[in-house]
């Protein structure tokens, strides 16, 4: 049995064999009439105890699409864990019903430990600060779509908090140069980086690390600009000040995408939508190719 807990857990060839999947089923003949029963029987649950819009949608309906049967759990408050249920006590129930498990949850590193007490695989939608590996499955798709995982990926927002750079960096590995945008620093609370180095895990001499100010001086150097927003919920130290704006998107490459997970919040700007850098919508259609990639690929025998 396999779980997806960590960008770490797809080898170069499990990537390949998924990215394989998507492609064939978002190519035409549309994928709802030649695929739509490759998970007839199987039913997937989702556990969401952290907010979520595309992550459950986007794997609920990739589920839906395959044939599978979909039951959530997205209001803690009408769950057992009111009751002061522990997560683990869910998972050793939840999985009992169901095929696979997708659990997203505030506290990194607790859907790693849940994992322990399923029955069925475990997909991480997203732990804390920590990982987020099937988002990073499709931004990594987007990329290699739209662009070839090549030459220069900036990432701007909240570096300290965003759990989907981390995960997209283990996948990127040594492909793409990295430019990290940090925000000035206030004197008195100092931000780690660490989580980010130690993803990346390795030191390239050519990975920058700069300023906002200094960032938008080199958008016209980037082949992917990877924008999160500033998670306030997780305690962000001071606002990052980096906006994208119209103007400011036609300053790079004709053939730069701009990518985000998404919610945006002012981080980057509806005017922005128009230009065709920008992709994010795509790259939340992209997703449910790739998250019906996965569960073929995870469960289709
Ligand atoms: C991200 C997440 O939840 O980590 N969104 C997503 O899954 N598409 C980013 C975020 O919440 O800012």
């Amino acid at each position: 049995m396999r779980h997806i807990l960590t960008a770490r857990n797809f080898t170069p060839d499990d990537i390949n064999n998924i990215f394989r999947i998507a492609k064939d089923i978002e190519s035409p003949p549309p994928f709802f009439v030649h695929k739509a029963d490759r998970l007839a029987g199987k039913v997937i649950g989702t556990l969401f105890f952290e907010p979520s819009t595309r992550t459950r949608w986007s794997t609920e309906v990739a589920a839906l699409r395959l044939g599978a049967k979909v039951v959530t759990m997205d209001n803690v408050g009408n769950s057992s864990t009111a009751k002061g249920e522990s997560l683990a006590d869910t998972v050793r129930t939840c999985s009992q019903y169901v095929d696979a498990l997708v659990i997203r949850h505030p506290q990194a590193g607790s859907v790693a430990e849940a994992a322990q007490y399923s029955s069925v695989p475990v997909i991480n939608a997203g732990d804390g600060s920590n990982e987020h590996p099937t988002q990073a499955l499709l931004d990594l798709y987007t990329i290699w779509k739209l662009k070839d995982i090549q030459g220069t990926i900036m990432f701007t927002g909240d570096l300290e908090h965003s759990r989907t750079i981390p995960s997209l960096l283990q996948l990127i590995g040594a492909q793409m140069q990295a430019i990290f945008v940090k925000k000035r620093e206030a004197w008195d609370v100092p931000v780690n980086y660490d989580h980010l180095s130690s993803a990346r895990g390795f030191t390239r001499d050519f990975d920058r690390w700069v300023f906002e100010d200094e960032a938008i001086n080199l958008l016209p150097e980037v082949d992917v600009l990877y924008m999160t927003r500033h998670q306030a919920e997780r305690g962000l130290h001071g606002a990052p000040k980096f906006q994208m704006t119209k103007a400011l998107a036609e300053t790079m490459r004709q053939d730069a995408i701009i990518m985000h997970p998404l919610p945006r919040n002012n981080e980057l700007l509806e005017e922005v939508d128009d230009d065709p850098r920008a992709v994010y919508f795509q790259q939340v259609k992209l997703g449910m190719y790739v998250r019906m990639g996965l569960l073929c690929w995870l469960l289709h025998k």
